[in-house]
């Protein structure tokens, strides 16, 4: 991998986001575990993340834990999956959920503590929120807490995403969201031997359920905005597309990183 370039970063996430949204968090099309896309998602998790059920697994910035249950039922963990999530507000919900062991901690903080070996970290849609300068600390404590043979899966998007945004919604993501090799060079510096996959599964949802989602900030990107300036966003895509479903792929670039 070469060097790469780390776009400036501005931290429009925030706890305060991911506490604001935490009650309404799984209602919308990327997160409904009911939908097709949901079950698709599941399935390329459990097939990067190679699940047996003796595994122990921490799912690290992992909200409120549903995925995390439901990765747990699908590969029928005997153990709880290990939560981590610093949102006040999503690691209460996770603590009321049974067969989940909650830490409200940040990936770092949890990455240079002791404790019991890992099998699998599961880190998905989290790593756009790390602080790049401290990818290295945080990537060799997370090799030092996998057992031997242990996976560390990294889910992300790319940093020019197929989904319809207004413009200057686009701008925000592309500061925010490094490129996949940031992450996969500090992982290669901390000794994990790795592959990279990239997943599309067609979308299609209603233009103005699309604009109400983005109304409602379902992703962080949208917290960048004030009320005015969210507005100008939406009315710019209403513009720009006809009333009736919006079709687009969903692009995920999945790491696999394993500890030798
Ligand atoms: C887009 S959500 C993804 C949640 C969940 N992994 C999923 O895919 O449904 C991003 C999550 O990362 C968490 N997060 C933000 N900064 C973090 C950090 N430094 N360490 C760990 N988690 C973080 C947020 O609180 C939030 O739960």
């Amino acid at each position: 991998m070469g060097v790469w370039e780390v776009p400036p970063q501005e931290n429009t996430v925030s706890d305060a986001h991911y506490d604001e949204i935490a009650e309404r968090y799984e209602d919308v099309l990327f997160y409904d575990p009911d939908s097709p896309y949901h079950r698709w998602l599941v399935g390329r998790a459990l097939a990067h993340l190679a699940l047996s059920p003796s595994h122990r697994l921490a799912d690290i910035g992992g909200g409120a834990g549903a995925f995390a249950l439901e990765l747990a039922a699908a590969a029928e963990l005997r153990e709880p999956v290990l939560v981590v999530e610093p949102s006040a507000g999503l690691s209460e919900r996770a603590i009321e959920r049974e067969g989940l062991v909650v830490e409200a901690l940040d990936a770092e903080a949890f990455a240079r503590q002791e404790g019991p070996r890992l099998d699998r970290i599961l880190m998905k849609e989290v790593v756009h929120h790390l602080d790049p300068e401290r990818l290295d600390v945080l990537y060799q404590g997370l090799y030092a807490r996998l057992a031997p043979g242990g996976r560390l899966v990294t889910i992300t998007r790319p940093l020019d995403p197929p989904y319809p945004l207004f413009a200057a919604a686009r701008e925000v993501w592309r500061r925010n969201q490094p490129p996949a090799e940031l992450f996969a060079d500090a992982m290669g510096r901390a000794g994990f031997g790795l592959e990279r996959h990239d997943e599309r599964y067609p979308l299609e949802v209603e233009r103005d359920t699309w604009l109400a989602m983005i109304g409602r900030r379902f992703w962080s990107t949208f917290s960048a905005f004030d009320d005015e300036a969210l507005a100008a966003g939406i009315a710019e895509l209403r513009a720009a597309h006809a009333a009736g479903p919006l079709r687009f792929d969903d692009h995920l670039i999945v790491l696999v990183a394993e500890r030798l």
